[in-house]
């Protein structure tokens, strides 16, 4: 039997096991999803574990995105563009590749929304693991601006590092944008509130939240309150779930309302 991990820490709200498991059994595959909370000092052993084909693929989370990369041996062009690796898989040649699929997770959310994303201004809260993605696909969808804010602005200022052409903007204020992302953690918490007043803002904007556990952030809440469009980050989670599972079983795995459901 296969055994596919997806380590983090904490690690133990990940609904990750659910899905691969999931589509696993609906698959007829012989194989079996886990869930593994490390410390980074653990990681060398989880390599040796997967090296050794005890593992056969890996998804890795908060904090490990970055962190992970000096135990790959070849990175694919999204997870050296991002520095982040969120999917682990062996070659033909047995060398390890780190490839990232929050990229791809989060484009078909994108495209998905009804919404052309082409052109638009694109403000991010945030610039935690996740960003550097975030941005990626941005470029990649044709955005027309992107601005980052931080609350440490070194964080904002390395991104520019890798991406130079977003623009930072001083955490409190806001510009004008089409479409807002919150990738805070601020959320994952029911009584979280993100310090900014959203109400002089015009309506009908797109509020996207990385979170969707729970579904519904008062970033969310109040975004509706005052008219816009809103969206968790439900589907991007399942997207690059999806992305993975087919690098490692060479199946495209069924999306649909009952897969979506198990994730409630
Ligand atoms: P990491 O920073 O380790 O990658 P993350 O969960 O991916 O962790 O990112 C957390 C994000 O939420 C960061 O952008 C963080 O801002 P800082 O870089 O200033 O820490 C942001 N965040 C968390 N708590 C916050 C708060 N109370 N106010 C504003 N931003 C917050």
């Amino acid at each position: 039997m296969k055994k596919y991990l997806v380590i983090g820490n904490p690690i133990e709200h990940s609904l990750s096991p659910k899905l691969h498991n999931y589509w696993i059994e609906e698959n007829n595959i012989d194989a079996i999803y886990e869930k593994k909370e490390v410390k980074s000092e653990e990681i060398k052993n989880i390599i040796l574990d997967f090296k050794k084909k005890n593992i056969n693929g890996i998804n890795v989370t908060v904090p490990f995105k970055k962190d992970i990369i000096s135990y790959i041996d070849v990175l694919s062009p999204e997870a050296n563009a991002t520095q982040s690796v969120n999917t682990i898989f062996s070659d033909k040649q047995g060398s390890i590749v780190g490839h990232n699929t929050d990229i791809e997770g989060f484009e078909m959310n994108m495209l998905n929304i009804n919404y052309n994303p082409k052109g638009k201004r694109y403000f991010i809260l945030g610039a935690g693991g996740v960003v550097s993605s975030i941005i990626f696909t941005l470029n990649k969808l044709g955005a027309s601006e992107i601005l980052v804010s931080n609350r440490t602005e070194q964080k904002a200022i390395n991104l520019k590092k890798l991406f130079p052409n977003i623009s930072i903007v001083d955490w409190g204020e806001i510009p004008s944008f089409d479409v807002i992302i919150n990738a805070t953690s601020l959320g994952l918490e029911k009584n979280d509130l993100i310090d900014l007043d959203f109400s002089k803002i015009e309506n009908n904007k797109i509020f996207y939240d990385i979170i969707y556990n729970p579904k519904e952030t008062n970033f969310l809440k109040t975004a509706k309150k005052l008219g816009n469009i809103t969206e968790n980050g439900k589907l991007m989670f399942v997207y690059q779930a999806s992305a993975a599972f087919e690098i490692w079983h060479g199946v495209k795995p069924r999306i649909n309302d009952e897969v979506i459901k198990l994730l409630d």
